[in-house]
Parts: C-alpha cells; structure tokens; sequence
C-alpha cells in the first residue's frame, strides 16, 4: 500500500482532484457561471496548457444540481461517430439505475442501438446503425432535446472541438447551431488549440458560430501561485525545495503547465527530502537527455531549412519578425523566402506556436523541452 508521503503529487497526465489542481480559480468560476446562466463558452489555449484538466476541474466542482458531460471529440471523424460518442456519455453521465438514466434508456431504445463495453475502460457504449447522415442528425438533435427536457442545468463540454472541421459532412457547424440555439437548460462549452481554426469558426461573420460564444484564453498559471503550490505539495509530503530551484523549475519550464508538472514529477520521484537548485538542474538535463531519440527523429522529418530556423527560434526564445535582416543574418537563414516557408511549414506541424503579446505577434517552440534542448 501507498501512503501519501511517497504517492507523486505531479500528475501529468490526467486530473485526480481538487488538492493536486493548481489555482484556475477564475476560469473554473467563470466556466460554471457562465453555464448557469445560458451563455456558452469557448475555451481556447496553447496545447498542453490546462484546457481539459480545467475542463474536468469545473465538472468535478459543479454544485449538485447541474450535471457535467464531457466528450473528447479528437479521434471522431464523422457525424456518426459524434453522434455516437455524445449518446454514450450522456450514458455515462446518467446511468440506468438513475431516473433520468431510466428514461434515458428508453429513448435510445426507440434508435435501435447497439451497446457495448469499452474495451479499455469498461464503460458502457452505445452506437447506432443508421444509413444515413440526416438520421444521425435528427437522432443528435433528439438526445439533447432530451437532455434539455431534464429541468436541470447540464453543461456539456466538446474537447478538441476544431476536429468537427475535419468532417466530411457539409454544414456540420451551420446544423450544430441550429439545435444549440434551441435549447434552454443545456449550455456548451466549446475547447481547442488549433487556434486560428476555432478563432475563425466563431468570429468570422459568415460562419454559423458568430457572436453566439464568450471566449476565454486560457495563459500560464501565475508564477507566485505555481510556486507556492509546488512549495506546498513537497511540504505535505515532508520534503523542502529551495527559493533557487523553484525559481529554476517555474524559468526553465515557462510556467508552461504540462512541462513544469513533467519536471516537478521528476524532482520528486528522485525521492530527494532537500531538494536544492543543483537537484532540479540535475532532473531538467536527464528529462532533456530521455526525450533525445526523439528529437533526433524531428531532426530527419524536417529539411535543413525548417531545422536551422527552429533552433534559431529556441535560441532567441521569442521571435517577433522572423523576416528581420538581423536575424536571418545572425542565424544563416537565407532569403527572408526561404525563412516565411519554413515559418509556415513549422505552424503547420505544431512544432511552434504563434502568439500576441503587448509588443506585437511572436513565435516560440511549441514544446518548451525540445526548445531548451535546441537552445543548448
Ligand atoms: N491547474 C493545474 N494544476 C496542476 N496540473 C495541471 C493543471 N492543469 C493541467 N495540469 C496538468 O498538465 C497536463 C496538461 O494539461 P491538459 O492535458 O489539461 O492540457 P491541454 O491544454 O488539454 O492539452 P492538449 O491541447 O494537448 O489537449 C495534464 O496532464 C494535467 O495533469
Ligand atoms: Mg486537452
């Protein structure tokens, strides 16, 4: 058996409660307030930002008479596996032993469904067999007419929510909005990191989606909030870590959250009680010194171009005008042509990320290791 001294208080890769959930204070309020009172929400960050831990914070937080239905729509590629996939977690949501889930039960019924269980976690699934898509859409519309008929707030969130793009159906957006609008006590809260495509369903005045959400950009966690929580997490479980190295762990990781819990992770399971600056130096190189197989991989999936210029941007750390003189100067980076394709192809593979701040657009490796490890 575990006790709490040794269990690692740095998940990172899934969300386990309130205690190991670090401030979103505000966004978790605004989600929820904004659910109660009909408005939904776009939720919209860099990856590996916090999108669904918040996400399941909100839900886990959730006064008792609201409900929470989460759906993680990355690996659907058509309106069937939509359907499908909001059908079985309304399931989840409210199982049959429940009076909702009873009723639930016998609607899907009407659908002539096929159930199984997920293989992997052992969830109940449900699918439906129809040969054609305007099926799956009534059958859709239908289940959150349900849902809505409930007489209490339900809050469903659609993470990854730009994948609905990739559908082969037509109007896939224009037909969603037309049920949500429609309903009264079921609100949405729409997340994502594809950035430019979620930004330009829902601002751009000729896509279904305008003016009907609030955005909120979810940034890094406040430095002094991280760290006294980090302080805090080692000090329940009878450990110290130095001023030096919590400053070196929230610096070296950009307070980007997946990577300062990576790193945090690794500190503590070197199982050190006095955690000093050299301790944390000393998990930073052997985290950079694992992933190396697979930054020498990047190195032969790009051209010579791309590489060249995605060191030269983890060397600067932030670039605000790849196509300045200096720059291509400093880094032998060719023709200011050359540099804008390269720019483009590296947005395009996710290796970095275009972001504003007061002095303008700036662009930065999007995985904060593989940056310090370019930039040694
Ligand atoms: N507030 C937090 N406190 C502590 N850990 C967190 C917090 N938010 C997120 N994490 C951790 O950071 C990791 C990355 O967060 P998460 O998966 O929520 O990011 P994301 O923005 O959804 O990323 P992606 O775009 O890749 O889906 C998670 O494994 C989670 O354990
Ligand atoms: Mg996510």
């Amino acid at each position: 058996m575990t006790n709490l001294f040794e269990t690692n208080p740095f998940p990172v890769n899934n969300y386990y409660n309130e205690d190991l959930f670090c401030d979103r204070v505000r966004e978790t309020k605004l989600l929820q307030s904004n659910a109660l009172n009909g408005i939904n929400t776009i939720l919209l960050a860099e990856r590996r930002m916090g999108k669904t831990g918040l996400l399941h914070h909100t839900f886990h937080t959730l006064p008792k008479r609201c409900s929470g239905i989460y759906v993680d729509i990355f690996a659907t590629t058509n309106l069937k596996d939509f359907t499908n996939l909001i059908a079985s977690a309304i399931l989840k949501a409210f199982p049959e032993k429940n009076s909702i889930g009873k009723k639930f039960m016998l609607l899907l019924k009407s659908f002539r469904p096929v159930f199984s269980f997920d293989s992997f976690s052992g969830a109940p699934e449900v699918s439906f067999d129809f040969a054609q898509t305007k099926q799956y859409e009534n059958s859709l519309a239908q289940l959150l007419k349900f849902l809505d008929n409930q007489n209490r707030p339900i809050i469903i969130a659609i993470d990854e929510f730009q994948q609905i793009l990739n559908f082969p159906e037509k109007n896939v957006e224009a037909y969603l909005r037309s049920i949500i609008q429609q309903l009264k006590n079921v609100t949405f809260i729409f997340s994502g990191s594809s950035q430019h495509l979620l930004a330009d369903m829902f601002n751009n005045v000729k896509r279904p989606f305008f003016a009907s959400t609030q955005s909120i950009y979810l940034h890094e966690i406040d430095k002094k909030i991280y760290n006294d929580f980090i302080k805090q997490k080692f000090a329940e479980r009878k450990r110290t870590i130095s001023n030096e190295a919590l400053e070196f762990v929230l610096d070296f990781t950009k307070q980007h959250t997946y990577y300062t819990q990576t790193l945090c992770n690794k500190i503590f399971g070197m199982g050190i009680k006095k955690i000093n600056l050299v301790d944390a130096q000393h998990a930073a190189y052997e985290l950079l010194k694992e992933n190396e197989t697979v930054y020498f991989q990047y190195r032969t999936l790009l051209t010579t171009n791309q590489w060249q210029l995605l060191k030269a941007i983890a060397k600067e750390d932030m670039v605000y005008q790849p196509s300045a003189k200096k720059f291509i100067y400093d880094y032998h980076l060719g023709t200011p042509a050359n540099v804008q394709r390269s720019l483009e192809a590296l947005l395009n593979k996710e290796m970095i990320f275009c972001r504003k701040d007061e002095k303008g657009n700036y662009y930065r490796v999007y995985d904060c290791f593989l940056g310090r490890w370019l930039a040694k």
